[in-house]
């Protein structure tokens, strides 16, 4: 007997398609084409986890005492890591056993955060493009999205003002993402000033997302949500060590900010998961540890690839601006084609993997997204072959006669 009777639930019916998938499988063809991908379609850095990360798990696994189930709400000694950290980078006092709590990565948070929260029918505002979780996780949960487009001439900043004043009274959660990934934006302190204000005055809770704080250049310091006097009251900020830390494998993220928040999302938690492998929590700890050191040579790894590759486009034709922060470039598709045909355009002609924008929302439509994440030889490489292919910023569509 087959399973042909047996659906998804609408929920997961209700998903649009995961654009990652689809380039996997396309990727996969690729792949036994023989061609030599140059992937630069995913966040997924490149590089090794630290050494003395790798050290310090390899000493924990050793530990019987961590082969047992880890504790629901995360080991202590990590909790008090992350509030030290916190307050080392953005100087945001924490309690560890109630604003902190250890996360299966970020992107599980962010997504269980949504079913814990949100019920049918509420209405959600997600940007658009933003990280797909975002506005996934909502609907997984029932939510009624609102997207607010974010626009090229608002430096990719949300427009709070745009948001109809009844939609802002009953809306529940605003998810928002700076440093931003897919736009390499940054938003000014004041920006995080006004939100915060917004979110009070409508009774919204703030999820912010803070994945790529660590990763900006030219001495921006990104801001934290809860650096912001009254943040705390009404927010959350979700962080990670995959992107900083190289560490994307081993799936270590947290959240910290309001305690209420954080009870709910670790009670859904406790009925679903046991939280992270001890062992990795305290080679996690050993990561938050580092010195900032550690910090700045990550920082001028991207920092030189992007100064390459957008000279590098330059000379193609891109006038693409010089992101403060982030390990992504957000680039314009040629005029007269869509995200996806570009996409996969580049794809066929050259094995370079770029992401079509709108796989981050209907907003995301006429860019894509290019990683940095291969070596700048790597990179010339990918320019080499766009050249040899033709592919080139065109301000005027072209037409054939
Ligand atoms: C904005 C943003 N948030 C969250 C994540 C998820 O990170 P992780 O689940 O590895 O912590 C990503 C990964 O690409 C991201 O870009």
């Amino acid at each position: 007997m087959s399973l042909s009777w047996i659906t998804p639930a609408e929920r997961i019916q209700k998903l649009p398609p995961y654009v990652f998938a689809r380039l996997d499988e396309l990727k996969a063809k690729a792949r036994e084409q023989g061609l030599d991908l140059i992937d630069l379609g995913m966040g997924n850095p490149d590089g090794a986890t630290p050494q003395p990360v790798i050290e310090a798990a390899m000493k924990a696994l050793q530990n019987p005492a961590n082969h047992g189930y880890p504790p629901f709400e995360g080991t202590a000694n990590f909790r008090k890591a992350i509030t030290k950290w916190y307050n080392r980078r953005y100087g945001v006092n924490l309690d560890p056993d109630s604003e902190a709590l250890p996360l299966l990565g970020s992107k599980e948070g962010l997504g269980h955060l949504a079913i814990a929260y949100i019920n049918p029918g509420d209405i959600v505002l997600v940007p658009s493009p933003s990280y797909p979780v975002h506005f996934r996780g909502p609907i997984i949960a029932g939510g009624v999205i609102h997207s607010i487009t974010l626009k090229e001439e608002n430096n990719w900043l949300i427009d709070l003002s745009s948001i109809p004043e009844e939609v802002a009274r009953k809306a529940k959660i605003l998810y928002f993402n700076y440093p931003s990934n897919p736009t390499g934006a940054t938003a000014p302190r004041e920006f995080f000033e006004e939100i915060v204000a917004f979110a009070r005055k409508y009774e919204i809770l703030l999820v912010h997302d803070l994945c790529y704080a660590e990763l900006a250049f030219d001495g921006y310091q990104p801001t934290s949500l809860l650096e912001i006097p009254g943040a705390k009251d009404i927010g959350v900020e979700f962080h990670t060590l995959s992107k900083t830390y190289n560490m994307a494998g081993w799936r270590v993220g947290f959240v910290v900010g309001n305690r209420h928040v954080i009870q709910g999302l670790r009670t859904l938690k406790t009925n679903l998961d046991y939280g992270i492998f001890s062992a990795l929590q305290t080679a996690a700890e050993t990561a938050l540890e580092l010195p900032d050191t550690y910090l700045q040579e990550v920082q001028n790894r991207y920092r030189t690839r992007r100064d390459f590759l957008i000279d590098g486009l330059g000379k193609l034709g891109w006038n693409v601006p010089k992101t403060k922060a982030t390990m992504y470039l957000w680039v314009k598709c040629p005029v007269g084609m869509g995200s996806t045909d570009f996409a996969l355009d580049v794809l066929q002609k050259t094995g370079v993997v770029v992401t079509p924008g709108n796989a981050f929302g209907a907003g995301g439509e006429g860019y894509v997204r290019i990683s940095l994440i291969a070596d700048c030889d790597r990179l010339g490489e990918a320019l080499q072959r766009f050249k040899q292919a033709g592919i080139c910023y065109q301000q005027e569509a072209v037409v054939s006669v």
